[in-house]
């Protein structure tokens, strides 16, 4: 597996390091976040990115925020507060990154009255333990989706949801992991991902380090791969799924999830239950990140549109709940998602 995404290393005085992923797959480099605005700002550029990674980033951006400040309580606290309104403003959609700032929000002031450096301690181990949980998550999802990917089959997959998504092992990605582990010889086809190539520049990155086989496609060419029967399943991670199963995840997504259906090849989603959102109704209240439009007319410093051109560039789609087979979770595999079947198994 590739190194861990996002990291702390040592103790309180220790240091946040982060995979630069708009580097890759040419050079694999960390960077040292020193303040919680290099953490904001690694987010929104997307060196660091994927739902669960974005929330175990952010988790660490509080502690960062907190560890030069004197032991007085107060500053602690302040320092929380100004943390958690920066980050939270650096992307919208992935809820993992609302959910971790508010478990480190809480955390301090459970700690209340302990004194700062108290606070400061409660907040790292908070960050750790997040990022291990979700490392873990990764971990269950694979073995509860990897009965999926039978032996022989084609495994169609959008963005990338591995193990530089999250703290180690994937969403999406975890089924095949786990799969390859077992054995099992299957082949996947990474749809390059327009407009920032997250599944050209890591999806293949990633496995061809995992020595899965695996070939890349222009998301153009994912109704050829599946008219032609390379490809049996498609699997996509989630940025956030609301109570009724609609699901946002990386744009185009939408439009494997009805190529899906179109040729009876089943959609199926990996997530863990912070990616969930249970306070919304439907994916119509989902917030979809609209992004720049030099990422379209300029991708990579290269002007390929004529100036001036307009541009629409959401970031994300939703894929509505009909439309997914399955959602593979680490309590386990929720088949037919609706607003029961979901409620039942995060209860
Ligand atoms: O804009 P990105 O690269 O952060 O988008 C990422 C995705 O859409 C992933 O599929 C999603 O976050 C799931 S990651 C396990």
């Amino acid at each position: 597996m590739p190194e861990q995404t996002v990291r702390w290393v040592g103790g309180l005085d220790g240091r946040m390091e982060v995979i630069d992923q708009t580097l890759l797959p040419v050079e694999l480099r960390f960077i040292h976040c020193r303040t919680v605005e290099q953490v904001r700002e690694a987010i929104k550029v997307l060196r660091v990115r994927g739902a669960p990674a974005i929330g175990v980033a952010a988790a660490m951006g509080v502690v960062v925020a907190v560890q030069d400040a004197s032991d007085d309580e107060r500053e602690v606290l302040e320092r929380v507060g100004h943390a958690a309104e920066c980050l939270a403003t650096s992307r919208p959609t992935a809820v993992n990154l609302f959910w971790a700032i508010d478990r480190m929000k809480r955390i301090a002031q459970e700690c209340r009255g302990k004194g700062g450096r108290a606070i400061k301690e409660a907040l790292l181990k908070e960050a750790r333990a997040i990022r291990d949980e979700d490392a873990a998550m990764g971990r269950h999802i694979g073995d509860h989706g990897q009965h999926l990917v039978k032996e022989g089959c084609g495994v169609l997959t959008h963005c990338n949801a591995g193990s530089l998504a999250t703290a180690e092992y994937g969403t999406a990605l975890a089924p095949l992991y786990r799969a390859h582990e077992l054995g099992r010889r299957f082949h996947v086809y990474a749809d390059e991902t327009r407009p920032l190539l997250q599944g050209a520049r890591l999806t293949m990155w990633e496995l061809q380090q995992a020595g899965i086989d695996c070939t890349l496609i222009c998301d153009n060419t994912a109704a050829v791969v599946m008219r032609e029967r390379k490809v049996n399943l498609a699997l996509v991670g989630a940025d956030r799924i609301a109570a009724n199963g609609d699901t946002a995840n990386k744009i185009g997504t939408y439009g494997v999830a009805v190529l899906a259906k179109h040729h009876g090849i089943p959609f199926y989603v990996a997530a863990p239950s912070s990616t969930f959102d249970l306070a919304i109704a439907s994916g119509d209240q989902i917030p979809i990140e609209e992004r720049g439009a030099e990422e379209v007319t300029h991708g990579f410093g290269r002007q390929t549109a004529p100036a001036g051109a307009k541009v629409y560039c959401p970031a994300f789609d939703v894929t509505p709940a009909e439309l997914i087979a399955g959602i593979i979770t680490e309590r386990g595999l929720i088949e037919k998602p609706d607003k029961k079947t979901i409620a039942k198994m995060l209860k």
